[in-house]
């Protein structure tokens, strides 16, 4: 774990909150022309604003930290000499930015270890600003979680929920068709013993709201580290527990997330869900 003073951590999580705001206002300028490419299927897109976004959150950081490298959904820049890099997702949720569906956000987080390797890096510091909100939920290692809201910042916990049966649980889908049906598969099997589903089309809100008691809980096989950096380290100091499968660090491959006391019981409903995938 990297030394770090909790002054440095206040700053660092001081400039997440400031650059995923100015990210956040550029965001909600919608333009006339989105630009709109596609990437990994014909559902998977990505937009002129995206990419403006990103440009941003790197100056504004990288003018202050030149030292630390970046790692963002649009942009990867490993050339850092500091222990830390910053994981960006410019716009989380980018096809309900599309359609100005109310659940999209850009999250920053800046992490020890390296992001692209499972397991072996940890958020220290991480802001995820609700761009059609206009709050940003942030959180510093050991510092609690917060929500910030017309200049006031509300601490956040977890519900208190452990019957999995009276559980509002969210989750998530990927781009690609043939993954999508195997995660119906999962989902065939969690839906009738929970008390209902939700998607929001945004992991980093997903885990945000388990973080504040919207949601008791949140899972989803194969998302990015952009999507889940921020919005982990905000559950686990608003209470709440991330991990994978089958006694994995939260990955790529899964990421389960719940308040302390339901969040073994996700996890168990989710493994025998995952005999399906
Ligand atoms: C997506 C969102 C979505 C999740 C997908 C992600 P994007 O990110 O977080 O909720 O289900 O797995 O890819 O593409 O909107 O940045
Ligand atoms: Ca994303």
């Amino acid at each position: 774990m990297t030394n770090l003073s909790d002054d440095e951590l206040v700053e660092l999580e001081r400039l997440a909150v400031e650059s995923a705001q100015e990210a956040a206002q550029l965001v909600r300028r919608r333009p006339d022309d989105f630009g709109v490419e596609v990437k990994s299927s014909r559902t998977d897109v990505v937009t002129v604003v995206d990419a403006a976004s990103e440009r941003l959150l790197v100056e504004r950081i990288r003018a202050i930290r030149p030292q630390d490298g970046f790692y963002g959904e649009e942009e990867v820049d490993a050339s850092a000499t500091s222990p830390l890099t910053w994981v960006l997702d410019p716009i989380d949720g980018t096809v309900n930015f599309l359609y100005d569906y109310p659940m999209y956000a850009v999250s920053v987080a800046v992490v020890e270890g390296d992001p692209r390797l499972p397991g072996a890096w940890r958020p220290v510091a991480a802001a995820v600003a609700d761009v059609p909100a206009g709050t940003v939920y942030h959180a510093r290692r050991g510092g609690g979680a917060y929500l910030l809201q017309g200049g006031h910042d509300d601490k956040l916990s977890v519900t208190r929920s452990s019957d999995i049966g009276t559980s509002l649980i969210a989750t998530g889908f990927g781009y690609d068709a043939e993954k999508r049906g195997r995660q119906a598969r999962v989902l065939m099997h969690v839906l009738p013993q929970i008390r209902d589903i939700r998607r929001g089309g945004s992991a980093a809100l997903d885990l945000c709201h388990v973080a504040q008691g919207r949601l008791d809980g949140y899972y989803e096989m194969g998302i990015n580290p952009w999507d889940m950096a921020a919005g982990w380290l905000v559950l686990t100091e608003a209470g709440g527990l991330a991990s994978g499968a089958h006694g994995a660090p939260p990955s790529s491959e899964c990421v389960v997330a719940a308040g302390k006391m339901l969040h073994p019981v996700l996890v168990d409903l989710v493994e025998e869900g995952l005999k399906h995938f």
